[in-house]
């Protein structure tokens, strides 16, 4: 597990949506924009599922995902790595509905992808650019 840095919190910070990347176990890779993603803790990520398809055909078969962080008021660029387990009950579950509807009071909130932050790498432009960072 790894343990994301403060300039990297501050840069997830001001995402509105993340691009969220799964691939199918033969290969398909699936991106997609993701608004509902907060990190939990320093090497821990929560994605909500309401309206995934792909994505949880995906994660279901391959549990290895990938972001990037990155946008106009971000200093650096960071593309995170991780493995996700699915969660459809339990209180972590409980908790991302309750966070979610208080946002979107009809949001159908119908999984919790958990994500276990395994590595980071540079996304800048650049001479370190796609270097293993984290
Ligand atoms: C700005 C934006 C934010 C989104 N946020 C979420 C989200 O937080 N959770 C979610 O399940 N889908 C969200 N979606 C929908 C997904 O991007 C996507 O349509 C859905 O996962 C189905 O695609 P898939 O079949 O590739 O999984 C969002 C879409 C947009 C445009």
């Amino acid at each position: 597990m790894v343990t994301l840095t403060e300039e990297m919190k501050k840069a997830m910070a001001t995402i509105k949506a993340f691009p969220v990347a799964t691939a199918s176990k033969d290969g398909w890779p699936n991106v997609v924009p993701i608004g509902f993603l907060e990190l939990v803790d320093d090497e821990t990520i929560w994605i909500a599922d309401n309206f995934m398809l792909k994505t949880l055909a995906n994660v279901r078969e391959n549990p290895k995902i990938a972001i990037f962080v990155w946008g106009p008021e971000t200093k650096g660029c960071y593309q995170i790595k991780g493995e996700v387990s699915l969660k459809t009950s339990g209180p972590d579950f409980d908790k991302m509905q309750e966070t979610v509807r208080a946002k979107m009071a009809k949001a159908p909130a119908k999984g919790l992808l958990i994500m276990k932050i395994t590595a980071v790498f540079e996304c800048a432009p650049g001479a370190n650019a796609g270097a293993k960072i984290l």
